[in-house]
C-alpha cells in the first residue's frame, strides 16, 4: 500500500521559487550564467527558476544516475552530456534534492574538467541529515529530513513526477 502525505504546496513551492530567483537575478546581474539542469529530478524546477531570474542565463541539461528505488547507490553516471562549451563561464548547478552529496560531488568535479569560470549551486531541496560527503551548497528551498519525497521532478520509480506539490511518500507491507 502507498499513501501520500503533502509536505510542500504548490504556493510553498512557488513562493520559494520567486525567492531563490530574486536572489539569484540579484547575484548574477553583471554576468552571464550557463544554468545546468541535472535531469530528470530537476526539470520542473528548472522551468519556473528560469522564469523568476531576470539576469542573462542559458540553459544547458546533464543526465546522472544512481538511485534504484528510494536509496541512493552511490554509484554516479553521467546519462547525458552538456552541449554548451562551459569553459570560462559562470555556472549555476540546478538539483531537485541533495541526499548523500555523491551526485553532486561527482557532477561537480566532472564540470571542474571543463575549466569554467565558477560553478555555484542551487537545490530546491536538502536532506542534510543523509549527507556523505560535505558540500557547499549557494541556494536551497527548502531543508528536509529523512523522508522519501516525490512531485514537482522527483519520482518514485518514474512516477509522481508531474504532480506540482511535493508529498513524503509512505510504502507500506
Ligand atoms: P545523492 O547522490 O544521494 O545526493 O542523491 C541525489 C539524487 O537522488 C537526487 O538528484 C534525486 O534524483 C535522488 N533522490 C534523493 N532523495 C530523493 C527523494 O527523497 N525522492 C526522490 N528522489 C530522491
Ligand atoms: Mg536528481
Amino acid at each position: 500500500m502507498e499513501s501520500l502525505k503533502v509536505v510542500f504546496t504548490k504556493d510553498q513551492i512557488q513562493n520559494k521559487v520567486k525567492e531563490l530567483g530574486a536572489l539569484i537575478s540579484e547575484d548574477y546581474k553583471n554576468e552571464d550564467v550557463v544554468l545546468i539542469c541535472n535531469l530528470k529530478g530537476a526539470f520542473i524546477f528548472l522551468a519556473d527558476l528560469c522564469r523568476n531570474i531576470t539576469a542573462p542565463i542559458s540553459i544547458d541539461f546533464i543526465a546522472t544516475t544512481s538511485y534504484k528505488g528510494t536509496e541512493s547507490t552511490g554509484d554516479v553516471r553521467i546519462i547525458k552530456d552538456l552541449k554548451i562549451d562551459i569553459r570560462n563561464k559562470s555556472i549555476l548547478l540546478v538539483e531537485d534534492i541533495v541526499d548523500t552529496g555523491y551526485s553532486l560531488e561527482y557532477i561537480i568535479g566532472y564540470l571542474k574538467l571543463h575549466k569554467p569560470r565558477d560553478v555555484k549551486i542551487c537545490t530546491l531541496l536538502d536532506k542534510r541529515c543523509k549527507r556523505l560527503v560535505e558540500i557547499h551548497i549557494d541556494y536551497i528551498g527548502f531543508e528536509i529530513g529523512d523522508q522519501f519525497v516525490i512531485g514537482y521532478g522527483l519520482d518514485y520509480e518514474e512516477r509522481f513526477r508531474e504532480m506540482n506539490y511535493i508529498a513524503e511518500l509512505c510504502l507500506e507491507g
